[in-house]
């Protein structure tokens, strides 16, 4: 495993739950999370597996990666993190870039003894700040990124990753309701360059929506968040799909940011959770 301790890793020391399983620290998340990480993993595996023939090197890049095991709130129930559920499958190297120094230990802990670790690495610092580091090849590889900060995204963040995993798709989690929509009467106020709104959008376009109420206003900031993907080259035709509490309650959307039309085609099979007919690969 490479690890790599960036200047802008955080390194307070842990004071939350901790794993009953290995005793280092989990994230605490609510039952949905099984909503993301489903998606995930089942994309992850058409996009690894499908394109085995196609692209000698498939790189899995996770930006905000945790410390690789969660708690269930409601039910006490541990659970492993996104990074561990796609460690299994066909990708040929596996980069992962997390903050906290806690959560990053935690992780190369955890992943230490998978057979998978010499394709590992783990960037710990600030996303942007590893992503001034992180090299991958523009000829032959294929990049499957996942971004899954816990409040609203940057687009300048997408726009740089974008220069790096030139070829490949993005699944982004946008904290629309429990961000925009939730918070839209302090955000509507924000008068600073560097709110949270202007850098979701790369530029403060959300000011002509001030005088909207949180829902319509949610749905005008996510269009306008849905062009600027299109802007930097990404095709957004399967946009979103929304992550909801007991049934319908929503919280945040995943939204899919495909680098050409195969990607949506197995986005769309990921939503559905279909299995994909045997031919299905053939016909690629
Ligand atoms: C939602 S959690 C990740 C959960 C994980 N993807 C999963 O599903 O198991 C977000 C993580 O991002 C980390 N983080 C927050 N800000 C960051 C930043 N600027 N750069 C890198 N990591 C960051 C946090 O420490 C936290 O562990």
């Amino acid at each position: 495993m490479k690890y790599v301790t960036l200047p802008s890793a955080r390194t307070i020391p842990w004071k939350g739950t901790v794993s009953t399983l290995d005793g280092l620290p989990v994230r605490e998340s609510g039952e949905y999370i099984d909503q993301k990480h489903s998606r995930l993993e089942y994309y992850s595996n058409m996009f690894a597996g499908g394109m085995k023939n196609k692209w000698p090197n498939r790189v899995y890049l996770e930006l905000y990666a945790g410390p690789g095991r969660c708690k269930i709130r409601e039910t006490g129930k541990e659970e492993v993190g996104s990074p561990l559920k796609v460690l299994d499958l066909n990708f040929t190297r596996f980069i992962f870039v997390e903050r906290e120094e806690a959560h990053a230990q935690a992780l190369a802990k955890r992943i230490e003894n998978h057979p998978r670790v010499e394709d590992v690495e783990i960037w710990n610092g600030d996303n942007f700040q590893a992503l001034d580091q992180i090299s991958i090849p523009s000829t032959r590889t294929l990049t499957f990124s996942f971004v899954d900060p816990t409040g609203l995204v940057e687009i300048n963040l997408i726009k740089k990753l974008k220069q790096i995993a030139v070829k490949g798709d993005v699944l982004i989690n946008l904290m629309d309701s429990m961000g925009i929509k939730m918070n839209w009467h302090y955000y509507r106020k924000s008068i600073g360059s560097n709110c949270k709104l202007t850098r979701l959008l790369g530029s403060d376009e959300w000011k002509e929506f001030r005088d909207l109420d949180s829902q319509q206003a949610n749905a005008k900031i996510q269009e306008l968040f849905r062009a600027k993907l299109e802007a930097l080259g990404y095709l957004t035709e399967e946009y979103n799909v929304p992550v909801m509490m007991n049934g319908n309650n929503q919280l945040y959307r995943l939204v899919f940011a495909a680098g050409d039309q195969l990607g949506i085609k197995f986005w769309r099979a990921a939503v559905k959770g279909t299995t994909p007919q045997t031919d299905f690969f053939d016909q690629l």
